[in-house]
């Protein structure tokens, strides 16, 4: 095993999950389908949905708030304020900015990264590379998603698979063993249409026809995104292993996307990881999108889990295609 010394270190976590819970019978009486098809082909029981008027920077900034606390940093103590999300508030300005005001964030420099369901990867790493130039100490990464929001509850083959929620996470520079030892990130912007929102932006603006045609909600080749999503996590985590000079037996915990229990045991056994290492909590909560990841680590704190001196493995797959993995010393 390596004995190199990480850069950053993740400090602290924080969540937030709307209390409403929606079952799998409660979304038989919304669309055609059966909690039996949705447990068997996905995992998912139930999920969270925030109400109408609850944002995604809410979401976030209760989730920062937790981490902060935490750590035992003031909100003015950030440097660096980063959003995942994909289902910002508005698209002027970045959700970053919405988070920033909620907590007062006041001396930080705010903005989002748009990176799918690999976002808080991705957002991780923009950190550990600010941090890296000296120009801040304290970093939030926040993935915050409300997924009722753009998803079509008319249509079945997607409407059952999204939840909302919020996850942080508090980065500083390593003081020692702990934090960040390797990363390993990809994306394929050709596959970009099995996997969308069609509408809606500036391309092709919201007007009569897209509100007919629902083309403003996700769209989805769920097959295609399946057989994308397996081979790209489980290469993405042996990727990081050789680079990070791990063995698959060195890892004691994997925390993967949460998109779909199959795709969860197909990636594990590709990557040759046994799933009693893998945190698995979609059926609870569904796809959260980027927030999946920091909403599992903290669970796994809460729940004595994820214990000091373990190493993990971070896998994310989504839109874009982007993915990515990462190995930390906890
Ligand atoms: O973060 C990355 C984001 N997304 C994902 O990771 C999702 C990746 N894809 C998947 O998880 C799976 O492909 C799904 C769960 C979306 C679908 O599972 P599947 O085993 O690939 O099913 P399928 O799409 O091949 O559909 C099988 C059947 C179809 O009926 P026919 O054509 O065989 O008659 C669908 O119309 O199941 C039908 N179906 C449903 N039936 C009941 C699709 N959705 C539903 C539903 N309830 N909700």
């Amino acid at each position: 095993m390596t004995t190199v010394n990480p850069f950053v270190e993740i400090v602290s976590t924080g969540r937030y999950l709307p209390d409403r819970i929606m079952t799998n019978q409660d979304l038989e009486s919304i669309v055609q389908t059966t909690d039996e098809w949705i447990v068997e082909r996905t995992g998912i029981r139930e999920r969270r949905v925030a109400p109408p008027e609850m944002t995604a920077a809410y979401m976030g900034a209760e989730a920062a708030r937790i981490a902060l606390e935490r750590a035992g940093v003031t909100a003015d103590g950030v440097d660096l304020l980063i959003v995942s999300t994909a289902t910002p508030d508005r698209l002027l300005p970045a959700s970053a900015c919405d988070v920033q005001a909620l907590i007062g964030a006041s001396n930080a420099v705010a903005f989002d990264v748009i990176g799918a369901c690999t976002g808080f990867i991705y957002g991780l790493t923009v950190a550990e590379g600010y941090l890296s130039t000296g120009r801040g100490k304290i970093t939030l990464v926040v993935a915050t998603e409300k997924m009722s929001s753009i998803v079509d509850w008319e249509d079945r083959t997607t409407c059952v698979l999204f939840g909302d929620g919020a996850g942080a996470a508090l980065v500083r520079k390593s003081e020692g063993e702990r934090g960040i030892l390797g990363t390993h990130h990809q994306s394929d912007g050709k596959l970009a249409e099995l996997l969308y929102r069609p509408a809606g932006g500036a391309a092709i603006p919201v007007d009569q026809d897209v509100l007919r045609d629902r083309s403003h909600f996700v769209k989805m080749a769920g097959r295609g995104v399946f057989k994308h999503a397996v081979r790209a996590m489980a290469n993405s985590s042996i990727e990081v292993l050789e680079r990070t000079g791990w063995e698959v037996d060195d890892v004691d915990l994997v925390f993967p996307h949460q998109a779909n229990i199959r795709i969860i045991e197909a990636t594990a056994r590709y990557a040759g990881l046994p799933m009693e290492k893998v945190f698995v909590n979609v059926d609870r909560y569904g796809n959260m999108s980027s927030a999946t990841i920091p909403v599992a680590m903290d669970e796994a704190l809460e729940e004595g889990r994820l214990k000091p001196g373990m190493n993990l493995l971070l896998v994310a797959f989504g839109a874009g295609f982007t993915w990515g993995a990462m190995a930390v010393r906890w």
